[in-house]
């Protein structure tokens, strides 16, 4: 199962990749109708991400406290993300500061992610919408800290969680956030339907 799930969520990564690289050239603000419909598809591929996530870490903490819920991340936070991508749309999570290297933002991200960090909490865009060439669109929407977040994401994190993260992720550059911070983005790139 765990070698299926990381497969398909290798594949996804890669086709995000790939087409990240191709539609850089052409990346712009989207400015025509046909944004409308990816922003509802963007939103509606986006929505089993966020729940499916929060699912898994609530669980896990209530069932083994957050030492456990950081394995729960690292395993099911991908074949969350891979399972998401369906119909045309794939997902993700991103990051200026990364706890997993694999979750690195593609080209047409980067430039957002600075503009969602120079601007002030309120002041943070709902989502940005950018067309990405071949009739393709990318979406990205802000993820702000929340006190739960900081048990793993924040500057005075537990010595049992802070060896676990030290153990999985030894290039954890996502601590010192405190509630309200911009944490990262959701992300979709939107093509043509494809089921
Ligand atoms: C139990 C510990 C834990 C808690 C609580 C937690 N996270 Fe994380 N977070 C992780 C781990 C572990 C990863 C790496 C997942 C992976 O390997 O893909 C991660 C990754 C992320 C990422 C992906 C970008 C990156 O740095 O790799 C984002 C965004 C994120 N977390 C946001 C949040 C937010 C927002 C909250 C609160 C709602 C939260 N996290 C709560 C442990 C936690």
């Amino acid at each position: 199962m765990k070698r299926l799930g990381a497969a398909a969520a290798a594949a996804a990564l890669m086709w995000t990749v790939g087409a990240g690289c191709k539609g850089d050239d052409a990346a712009k603000p989207a400015s025509d109708d046909a944004q409308a419909g990816a922003v509802t598809r963007a939103q509606a591929a986006l929505k089993p991400l966020k729940q499916g996530l929060m699912k898994a870490v609530s669980e896990a903490m209530a069932n083994g406290g957050p030492e456990a819920a950081i394995a729960v991340c690292r395993d099911e936070a991908p074949k969350i993300a891979a399972a998401a991508s369906t119909g045309g749309v794939v997902v993700g999570r991103t990051s200026a500061k990364l706890r997993n290297p694999k979750n690195a933002p593609q080209a047409w991200l980067a430039p957002i992610l600075a503009e969602y960090g120079e601007a002030a909490p309120d002041a943070r865009p709902v989502h940005k919408v950018v067309t990405l060439g071949e009739g393709r669109f990318g979406y990205a929407e802000p993820i702000a800290v929340g006190d739960v977040c900081t048990k793993c994401h924040g500057t005075d994190i537990a010595p049992g969680i802070q060896a676990k993260l030290a153990e999985l992720y030894p290039e954890d550059k996502a601590t010192g956030y405190a509630s309200g911070d911009l944490r990262g983005l959701f992300w979709a790139e939107v093509g043509p339907v494809t089921d």
